[in-house]
């Protein structure tokens, strides 16, 4: 089976790419490389010992995307191409909206074109805004805190309205917690670009010693020790998900919606603290003004994801953070390195 990998040269997308090779699925791979490098697809088939079909293209070109499609001819699509840097999304709402859901729009219309219905697609636990209560269960209520995660919310939309109008289509909705981790390799993982604005790469960026100290956004929230909680997944396990989202819509084709996510929630302090035994050094920290548009907690409730397809993540956050310090210590540079 020949699976086409939309922003498969990303972070989790890269991730994903090798679980793919390595299960037995052929990858092609399209991608501006807006915010990746080729070097990332090149380690994926270094890793795996085998070849990915690679584009450099825009998923908004659709002349291109046609031309890939026909030569191609894959079976189904997982689509991670998209922005998410919230705070830019804020700034420059229309770049994210032509970006994430006319891209969106082109690919699925090339898709039904060339009568490739499965589809598997990155939406967020950003989709719940700011949870009234945890665990999070897929029939919380959705609802945009930002534009970008109002991105999601109407791709999402538009996907059930899509699958509403043709049944023959087949589509999974994977709803992500915290995303963290690197291949145990060390030779894949995130690369932001500039200075990070998630906690994780920061914290990498600090062990490292390239950033001074860490920022505690706030420690007045409600929680046992005042910082925030958050569902940090292995991508690894992320990655696995998705197969067997894919294995799940081969099966039992619909339309199907999971949160994948540990069901534990660490705060931003225990982060640090499992930080520091990865990389044997206690980690400067401040605490700081809480971050706008911050909520308290959140953590998924996974069940439905392990009863439905069989997975759950195996991996724990001592693991998430050893294997994020090796990427950041063997790549200083990220893939520029
Ligand atoms: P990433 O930026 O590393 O990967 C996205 C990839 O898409 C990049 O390689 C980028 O170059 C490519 N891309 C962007 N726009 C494109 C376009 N128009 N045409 C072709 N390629 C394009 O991000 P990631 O963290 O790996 O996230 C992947 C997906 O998962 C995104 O859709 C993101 O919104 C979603 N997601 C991420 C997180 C997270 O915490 N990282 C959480 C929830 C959901
Ligand atoms: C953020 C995005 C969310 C996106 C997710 C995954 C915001 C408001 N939300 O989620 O839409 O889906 O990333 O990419 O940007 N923290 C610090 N110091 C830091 C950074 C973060 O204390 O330097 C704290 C935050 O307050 C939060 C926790 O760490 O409590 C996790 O933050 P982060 O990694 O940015 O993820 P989210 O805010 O959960």
């Amino acid at each position: 089976m020949k699976v086409l990998v939309t922003g498969g040269a990303g972070y989790i997308a890269s991730h994903t790419d090798l679980e793919l090779l390595n299960a037995g699925y052929e990858v092609v791979v399209v991608d501006n490389l807006s915010n990746s490098c080729i070097e990332a697809v090149r380690r994926v088939e270094k890793l795996a010992g085998k070849k990915i079909s690679f584009y450099e293209a825009d998923i908004l070109d659709k002349e291109a995307l046609r031309e890939i499609f026909k030569k191609e001819k894959a079976d189904a699509v997982m689509h991670f191409a998209g922005l998410k840097a919230v705070g830019e999304s804020c700034a420059i709402p229309l770049k994210y909206f032509k970006n994430n859901i006319s891209g969106t729009v082109t690919l699925l219309e090339v898709m039904s074109e060339m009568n490739v219905k499965m589809l598997v697609f990155s939406s967020s636990a950003t989709v719940y805004g700011n949870p009234s209560k945890v665990p999070v269960t897929e029939d919380f209520p959705l609802y945009a805190i930002n534009p970008y995660g109002r991105t999601k919310l109407i791709i999402e939309d538009m996907l059930r309205d899509l699958y509403a109008s043709d049944n023959s289509w087949n589509v999974a909705l994977l709803r992500y917690f915290n995303p963290i981790g690197a291949h145990e390799s060390g030779e894949i993982g995130e690369d932001p670009n500039g200075i990070p604005n998630n906690l994780v790469p920061y914290i990498a960026k600090v062990a490292a010693g390239v950033l001074k100290e860490i920022r505690v956004f706030g420690n007045d929230y409600d929680t046992p020790d005042g910082t925030g909680i958050r569902d940090y997944i292995h991508v690894v396990d992320l990655a696995i998900g998705h197969i067997k989202a894919l294995e799940k819509l081969n099966e039992n084709p619909g339309i199907v919606t999971y949160n994948l996510g540990t069901g534990i929630g660490y705060s931003v302090m225990e982060v640090i603290r499992s930080y520091e035994k990865a990389c044997g050094k206690e980690l400067p920290y401040v605490v700081t003004d809480r971050r706008p548009g911050d909520y308290a907690i959140s953590y998924a409730d996974p069940s439905k994801a392990y009863k439905e397809m069989g997975w759950k993540a195996v991996r724990g956050i001592d693991k998430m953070c050893e294997d994020s310090y090796r990427w950041q210590s063997k790549n200083p540079n990220g893939y520029k390195s």
